[in-house]
């Protein structure tokens, strides 16, 4: 799609489902090297680059559906991020289904990595967006 066709709708915010609402959002926002905002009614709030916001929210009842999150990071900010999975123990993979672990993947030019959240959301950086045909 050409930037003549960029649509006018943009994703602004999304709720991430998680037991412990802090837990969950201080993981993230201290992986990617972001603050979280001040709660928001039930919402903690991480603001991303582009305008989107990941609203955490707690679900105490019911299991929580593992959902794929994917931020596109800075190549400078690569190594950074995955020397706090390393300094925290969380492992990360190269595959989205999680069979190569300790090692990152470089498609589309970039580099890329998963790794799950607290309740087990897939969450993957990467350097380079999905080059679709
Ligand atoms: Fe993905």
């Amino acid at each position: 799609m050409s930037d003549a066709q960029q649509p006018a709708v943009q994703l602004n915010h999304t709720a991430v489902y998680a037991s412990d609402r802090q837990l969950s959002a201080e993981f993230l926002a201290a992986v990617l090297g972001l603050p979280v905002g001040a709660p928001f009614g039930p919402f903690l709030p991480i603001d991303l680059g582009n305008g989107v916001t990941l609203d955490y929210y707690e679900l105490r009842d019911k299991p929580i559906q593992s959902q794929h999150y994917a931020f596109l990071v800075p190549e400078e900010q690569f190594d950074a991020m995955i020397a706090r999975l390393e300094a925290v123990g969380v492992t990360y993979y190269a595959d989205p289904h999680h069979t190569e672990a300790g090692r990152t993947n470089t498609l589309f030019g970039g580099r890329g990595a998963y790794f799950d959240d607290p309740d087990g959301h897939n969450m993957e950086i990467m350097t380079r967006p999905y080059a679709r045909p």
